[in-house]
């Protein structure tokens, strides 16, 4: 586990580790206001698909914390706030559905904060045992001392837990399996060398940053013998979307022959989306771009294309790591 705390709730409160300042400085964000919290989601505050899904799901119960006969305007204005946050992560959508169903069945109970927030708590924990389960499975990856590449970040920042393919790492290396990490930058917001760096600086993993378009000249140079990353949502056919950058590694891994792996809880699966084609792909402001903290570096009137999602599609993956099994393909996640 991880040796401070990004999401945890405390005396009536959501506490959150504020990720757009890390890691330069730790500073939490202490509120049990709805609407902030939706703020937070959106300035990425509190991000990666895991978090938001436990984010949201403790920011539905706040809502209720002191309505008493919620009508159902209040409940649809509560979710459709929630749900308007961020289109890509289906766990967003997922622990929202969970909470909708234990609203629509306790809506008259006097306690219904209260069971909400229950809810809430089962889902982070629930989290926490999917990410360990998913270290465990990911074992299998590792054929000997390995260098790995990842992408984006993936540990306890964005997560309730250890992480996704961080727990794989993180559990690789306490096996003696892992010996080094490389750690894309992830432009334009940069999770890896923030966020990522921090996790790996904190677990004691030795690693490096690299700029995003060095992978490929890592992989030429036979540095990495394999790239793990997370999902933001995964079609039943096995197609999965993460962090803008990540089909270019996978394209990269086929050329290389080097295996490239996805590791997600199932609550990242959408049963409703069969192929990738069906996945919603968000889109940034462009000054996220155009500038840097604050700073314009090029010029505002030029056009920017900024999707912060990609889609790997399944025949470039090797591996899906999941809470349940390591999966191979031909993948069907129609029966998960
Ligand atoms: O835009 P972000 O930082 O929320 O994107 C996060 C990712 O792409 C992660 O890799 C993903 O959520 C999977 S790991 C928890």
């Amino acid at each position: 586990m991880s040796n401070f705390k990004s999401i945890y709730f405390e005396n009536d409160k959501l506490v959150l580790i504020n990720q757009t300042l890390l890691p330069i400085k730790e500073e939490y964000i202490f509120t049990d206001d709805y609407e902030r919290i939706s703020v937070s989601i959106e300035r990425l505050e509190v991000r990666g698909a895991p978090a938001i899904g436990i984010a949201a799901a403790y920011a539905f119960a706040l809502a209720f914390k002191n309505i008493s006969n919620p009508d159902d305007e209040y409940f649809k204005k509560v979710f459709n706030r929630l749900a308007s946050t961020r289109p890509t992560a289906v766990n967003l959508f997922w622990a929202l559905e969970r909470m909708k169903k234990i609203f629509i069945a306790n809506k008259q109970k006097e306690s219904l904060y209260k069971i909400l927030l229950n809810e809430a708590i089962r889902i982070h924990n629930e989290d926490i045992e999917m990410c360990n389960k998913m270290g465990e499975n990911g074992l299998e990856i590792f054929t000997g001392e390995t260098t790995v590449l990842t992408h984006c970040n993936t540990g306890a920042l964005a997560t309730g837990g250890s992480g996704t393919a961080f727990s794989v790492i993180l559990n690789g290396y306490k096996n003696g399996l892992v010996k080094y990490v490389y750690a894309d930058e992830t432009r334009p917001l940069l999770q890896g060398s923030r966020l990522t760096a921090f996790e790996l600086d904190k677990a004691g993993i030795p690693f490096s940053i690299n700029s995003d378009s060095t992978a490929a000249f890592l992989m030429q140079k036979n540095k990495i013998d394999l790239v793990v990353v997370g999902s933001d949502r995964i079609a039943v056919n096995g197609d999965a979307a993460n962090k803008i950058g990540t089909y270019n590694l996978a394209v990269l891994c086929k050329h290389h022959n080097i295996p490239f792996y996805i590791a997600a809880p199932t609550s990242t699966i959408d049963k409703n989306c069969k192929t990738g084609d069906d996945i919603t792909i968000e889109f940034r402001d462009k000054k996220e771009l155009n500038s840097f903290k604050g700073v314009q570096i090029t010029s505002e009137k030029y056009n920017v294309f900024a999707p912060a999602f990609d889609v790997t599609p399944n025949e470039l993956i090797t591996g899906i790591i999941t809470e349940k099994a390591l999966h191979k393909p031909p993948y069907n996640f129609s029966g998960v």
